[in-house]
């Protein structure tokens, strides 16, 4: 098989030339032509549980099925060394989709590590979607499993203090129960988790696979019976992606290896700095660990580090509103850097006994010349 960054160019393609086009074409349909009904209607029955498209009958409707979006998810799933991708309307709907699949199979508990996104934290903290969490740490994941445990869920690098997990260590403490890691900060240029015993690969494609800030998205890779149930879901409540969204992203798996090791070198540059900087009291960042991880399951520190503001929390707040250059913002994994304050934005819900610390500030390096990021932050850390 090729290497990752040929098949990030060529994935989800194979069959372009074939069409005699060059890129993939964008099918906007809502609904289809139903050819003769009763192949119509059994194309509804097999996509609305899941499955794929039989030969006959169309693909009916586009909450059920898109071209364009499937060819994401081929690509996806190639990158990720998973079988098949289910692509949603964003990182939390695909979270949601896996909650409700497990709840769906009479599995309603759910064991997490923090640090999660803030945002997957609340969902699993609030119950809403009928799951109840435990939370644990590597050494009482195993205790923490019950006989209607449905899924462990991790996060590593883990947002926002970038925190590393042995997955191989992780996935032999599940005992059998699903593994769901977020791979969102890595992508599968640094680190592919199934690999490593994962049996769900979560993305906010929002993040480094969109790499524009213009797709809000999310995708989970896995093997064909995960995508199948995740599938139903997605079909039976409706949070799809949109073809132009999958179009985008796909395009956006072209130049993920090339954006994420060129925004890992400046982020690599920029925390050795930091940590030179009498302004700065911690820098968060998986290249500065020795762990021995790096290199072996995680492949380089990545786009995104995090660092506490030797003055406290009004130090922190006060740089990331004097970045000039740097946008303060949430999100991360695009072209331009942006900076922001995890405790008051991405991570506000999480209970405040694990609430980032207030000093702490993540910042996600884009594209930039890092010289003049590194002039950009040192001048806010100055004031
Ligand atoms: C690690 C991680 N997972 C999931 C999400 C949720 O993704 P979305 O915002 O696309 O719903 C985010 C969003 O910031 C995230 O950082």
């Amino acid at each position: 098989m090729s290497r990752l960054d040929t098949r990030a160019v060529h994935a989800g393609r194979d069959d372009l030339a074939g069409l005699g086009t060059h890129v993939p074409p964008l099918d906007l349909s809502t609904t289809y032509p139903v050819p003769d009904l009763a192949a119509g209607g059994d194309a509804y029955q097999a996509l609305a549980g899941g499955g794929r498209p039989p030969a006959e009958g169309g693909l009916v409707y586009q909450r059920l099925w898109n071209p364009t979006v499937a060819r994401f998810e081929r690509a996806l799933a190639e990158l990720e060394g998973c079988a098949e991708a289910v692509a949603f309307s964003s990182g939390m709907a695909a979270l949601s989709a896996c909650l409700l699949a497990t709840a769906a199979a009479g599995r309603r508990h759910v064991v997490a590590l923090r640090p999660l996104y803030g945002g997957s934290d609340h969902l699993l903290e609030s119950g809403l979607l009928g799951t109840e969490v435990t939370w644990a740490d590597p050494g009482t994941l195993a205790a923490a499993l019950r006989p209607d445990t449905g899924l462990v869920l991790v996060e590593t690098p883990g947002n926002p203090t970038l925190d590393l997990l042995d997955l191989t260590e992780i996935a032999e403490r599940c005992a059998g129960v699903p593994l769901l890691v977020d791979n969102t900060f890595a992508t599968p240029v640094l680190q592919r988790p199934a690999a490593f015993g994962a049996d769900l690969v979560l993305h906010s494609a929002t993040k480094s696979i969109g790499g524009h800030g213009d797709v809000l998205a999310g995708a989970v890779a896995c093997t064909a019976e995960w995508a199948e149930r995740l599938r139903r879901v997605r079909a039976v409540t409706g949070a799809v992606l949109h073809p132009l969204a999958g179009y985008l992203l796909h395009r956006g798996l072209q130049t993920l290896p090339l954006r994420v090791r060129a925004a890992s070198a400046s982020a690599a540059l920029i925390a050795d700095r930091l940590a030179g900087h009498p302004g700065v009291a911690a820098v968060h960042y998986p290249g500065r660990s020795d762990s021995p991880l790096l290199g072996k399951q995680l492949l380089g520190g990545g786009s995104t580090l995090a660092f506490e503001a030797a003055g406290g929390f009004a130090h922190a707040a006060a740089v990331a509103e004097r970045c000039r250059l740097i946008t303060h913002a949430v999100s991360l994994g695009g072209v331009d850097t942006l900076i922001q304050h995890p405790a008051s934005l991405t991570h506000r819900p999480v209970a405040a006994a694990h609430k980032p610390s207030p000093a702490l500030l993540r910042l996600s390096v884009g594209l930039e010349d890092p010289d003049d990021l590194i002039a950009d932050l040192t001048g806010a850390l100055a004031g």
